[in-house]
């Protein structure tokens, strides 16, 4: 049997969906190779009382029952080609894990859901559902989207590889503060070690984009520099912040 290794931006998600299922129903999104509910039956199969692995396309879905096989858990993961949870009843999903893909496919995701409206809420017995989102692109669309539609960002935690940065969020149902323009690109401030970089990371594509319109005429342009004027100011504030905790 081979013992499945996650790379730490898989790895992340994988230890928040451990973190906060007991013994749900799990829904991989757009699964491509099953790495992501691979592991987590190698690990903590207790945990799950049913997975399901979703993909649009055959040729990922056949990537991901041969990981299953080579990993032991075939028969552990229901496999299923559809667009998003197209394919999954409400009933089905507990833990809803969406990794890899830009915030505007995850939003297009959840969008898409065809489920009655504020299925994200528990009925009956059924406890609220958590989302595992791990976006690669367009997360001031995706977090602007969660605010908007009654739910909570509960925590963001970040993750190295080489020199790249990824975030992943963790959602529940719920009211959620304002988040202001920084907030939106960047996330709220919290103490995870690999803050600061990503605030730095985020100045600096933040200041390169302003940079590039000041090249730019036209009045169409100003509304949208002055947007990015307020983010840059809010970053660096929170730059501020966060170093001040870490003396
Ligand atoms: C880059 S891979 C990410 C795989 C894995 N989740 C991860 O984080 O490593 C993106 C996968 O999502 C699938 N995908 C893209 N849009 C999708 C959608 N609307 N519904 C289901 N799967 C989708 C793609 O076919 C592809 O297999």
């Amino acid at each position: 049997m081979k013992q499945i290794h996650l790379s730490p931006r898989l790895q992340m998600a994988a230890d928040m969906v451990v973190q906060n299922e007991r013994h749900g129903w799990l829904v991989d999104v757009g699964t491509d190779h099953a790495y992501l509910p691979a592991w987590l039956l190698q690990t903590h199969r207790e945990q799950f009382a049913y997975v399901i692995a979703t993909d649009l396309r055959e040729g990922p879905l056949d990537r991901a029952r041969q990981t299953a096989r080579e990993a032991g858990c075939e028969g552990d993961i229901d496999f299923r080609l559809c667009d998003g949870l197209a394919a999954v009843d409400p009933r089905e999903a507990d833990v809803i894990v969406i990794a890899g893909m830009g915030g505007e496919t995850i939003v297009h995701i959840l969008e898409g859901a065809h489920w009655e409206p504020g299925w994200w809420r528990g009925k009956g017995t059924m406890e609220d559902k958590v989302l595992i989102l791990q976006p690669m692109s367009s997360m001031p669309e995706l977090r602007g989207w969660l605010q908007k539609n009654g739910f909570s960002i509960e925590e963001e935690r970040l993750a190295r590889e080489g020199d790249a940065l990824y975030t992943v969020l963790l959602v529940r149902p719920g009211e959620m503060a304002p988040l202001s323009p920084a907030e939106l690109w960047a996330g709220k401030n919290d103490r995870d070690p690999l803050r600061g970089a990503w605030l730095d990371m985020w100045i600096a594509r933040t200041g390169r984009a302003l940079e590039g319109m000041a090249k730019a005429q036209g009045r169409d342009v100003l509304p949208h520099k002055q947007e990015l004027e307020e983010v840059l100011s809010g970053l660096v504030d929170m730059k501020k912040e966060w170093t001040q905790w870490e003396q």
